[in-house]
């Protein structure tokens, strides 16, 4: 049978969800328009759909309007220059790793670091050496790691080529960066930052402090999730001159599009000014509306707000409260499907949710109309779930997962992708090397990396996430029957 020309898939499904005008509590910050800078709303976006035409600057070559437009965020960040990037946040961290490590030179990062650094590996050849970040009690996610784990870690391994830290992760919480900072300073280690999910920190007082004010050498922020840009449309800062900047150019030139998005380059150029001349007051309005849910969620039963309290005595942690990270624990049933019914019977769609808790972003966009049908829905699912009504197979779910030792790294991720690959069943995996990344949320740590071998344990954890059908992130077989490995 021919498929029908004339249907369209993707169109009709986004016009769906424009048109049932959703409560959208996920990235995109600007809520489907509302936390847009005036001039995207109203520019007329397929005039503006244009390349390097005279007068429009080249994004790999900025000498005019894009070079003044990075100048201006340079200034707002207090960064020694500012690159615009099309392909988010994904692309900054790879050019990074690409101009800091060379091939087999160490790569600090935490365990949980986000899947795109994968690129920045396989494209540089750098050694991951990895370092197990904190799990936040109650809530059991990954959040940053302890500064002296990082000073054992630059001790055994002279001469790395880099730290990358993530400030915040998903959760909003952050670790002790100043110090991470410090430790990176002795050693003369440039620190590189993942601060995707904190454009917005360094406009607010009673936010956490931002990368950059903290000494980062280099920061990417992803403008798309809490700045009010386009999807897509991140920048990298350079903070100091530990790292050159030409290298960083070049890398970029090999990575990013030779036909850049003006629509998203514009974005950047709106969503700063938004930012310099509203960013605090917008954040103070947004503040106090995620003050007031966190109180009012706080009350329903069975529910919890991450807060100050719980990050007490793991550290010098701080956390982002305009993300709602809300524990459904105490109702027995997972964050899955208490996602799935706000979704289905409420039209409310948070950012994430794992085993144990929703992620909800509030941002520039947000209205307190949609906060409070968001805790009005809980209280309602609450009750439901008071009285025993949950067909959820996660309901069970093991508190905690524990991997234990991570696995002994035979090649690099570099030479595990180059290498000639071949699936096997999961069950005659062991000691066999991944030729892939596998990671489990919660507690959103890779249980195997690229290179790797395949211990007993890593089997045996697999199983179990199967088994529990925990969510899975970048296998090439979700179902866990098989994995990838370097065919040797
Ligand atoms: C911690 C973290 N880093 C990096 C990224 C990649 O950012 P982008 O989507 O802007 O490429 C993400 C995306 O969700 C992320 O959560």
């Amino acid at each position: 049978m021919p498929i029908n020309q004339e249907h369209t898939f993707l169109v009709n499904a986004l016009q769906k969800y424009d048109h049932n005008k959703a409560v959208r509590l996920h990235v995109p910050g600007h809520g489907g328009g509302p936390g847009l800078p005036q001039a995207m709303r109203q520019g007329n976006l397929p005039g503006w759909d244009v390349t390097e035409l005279a007068g429009l600057d080249d994004l790999h070559n900025p000498a005019g309007v894009i070079a003044a437009a990075q100048r201006s965020a340079a200034e707002l960040y207090g960064a020694r220059c500012t690159f615009f990037l099309v392909n988010g946040t994904t692309v900054g961290l790879q050019a990074l790793i690409t101009a800091t490590c060379s091939e087999e030179q160490a790569l600090v990062l935490p365990r949980n670091v986000h899947r795109s650094v994968l690129g920045g590996l396989v494209v540089s050849g750098a050694r991951p050496v990895f370092i197990e970040p904190v799990i936040v009690p109650e809530f059991d996610f990954a959040a940053g790691f302890l500064p002296d784990k990082l000073e054992a870690v630059l001790r055994q391994n002279p001469g790395a080529g880099a730290v990358l830290a993530v400030h915040p992760c998903y959760y909003g919480v952050v670790g002790d960066l100043a110090g991470v900072d410090k430790i990176c300073r002795r050693h003369e280690v440039p620190l590189l930052v993942d601060e995707a999910h904190g454009t917005h920190l360094r406009l607010h007082s009673g936010l956490p402090a931002d990368a950059l004010s903290l000494g980062a050498d280099a920061v990417v922020q992803s403008v798309h999730k809490t700045g009010g840009a386009l999807t897509q449309a991140s920048w990298l800062h350079l903070g100091t001159d530990r790292i050159a900047r030409e290298r960083v150019a070049d890398a970029l030139r090999l990575l990013q599009t030779s036909s850049p998005s003006y629509i998203l380059l514009a974005s950047l150029d709106a969503a700063r000014r938004q930012m310099a001349l509203n960013g605090q007051v917008m954040l103070d309005d947004l503040l106090t509306l995620a003050g007031e849910a966190a109180w009012r969620i706080n009350k329903i039963s069975g529910l919890a707000v991450l807060g100050k309290e719980h990050l007490d005595g793991i550290g010098a942690f701080d956390y982002d409260p305009t993300r709602l990270v809300i524990s459904v624990q105490g109702l027995g049933v997972s964050g899955y499907e208490v996602a799935r019914k706000l979704a289905v019977a409420y039209g409310i769609y948070v950012e994430m949710s794992d085993a144990y808790n929703l992620v909800a972003v509030l941002s520039l966009g947000t209205s307190r109309v949609g906060v409070l049908k968001l805790v009005g829905a809980l209280a309602e699912i609450s009750l439901l779930k008071g009285a025993g009504h949950s067909d959820d197979r996660n309901f069970n779910v093991r508190k905690s997962v524990d991997l234990g030792q991570l696995p002994p790294q035979v090649m690099t991720p570099r030479r595990a992708w180059l290498a000639r690959q071949k699936k096997v069943p999961l069950g005659e995996s062991r000691g066999l090397v991944s030729a892939e990344i596998i990671a489990a949320y919660p507690p959103g740590i890779a249980v195997i990396y690229p290179g790797e071998e395949i211990t007993p344990e890593v089997i045996e954890y697999l199983l179990q996430v199967r088994e529990m059908g925990v969510h899975i992130q970048g296998a090439a077989d979700p179902a866990l029957k098989t994995l990838r490995v370097v065919n040797v």
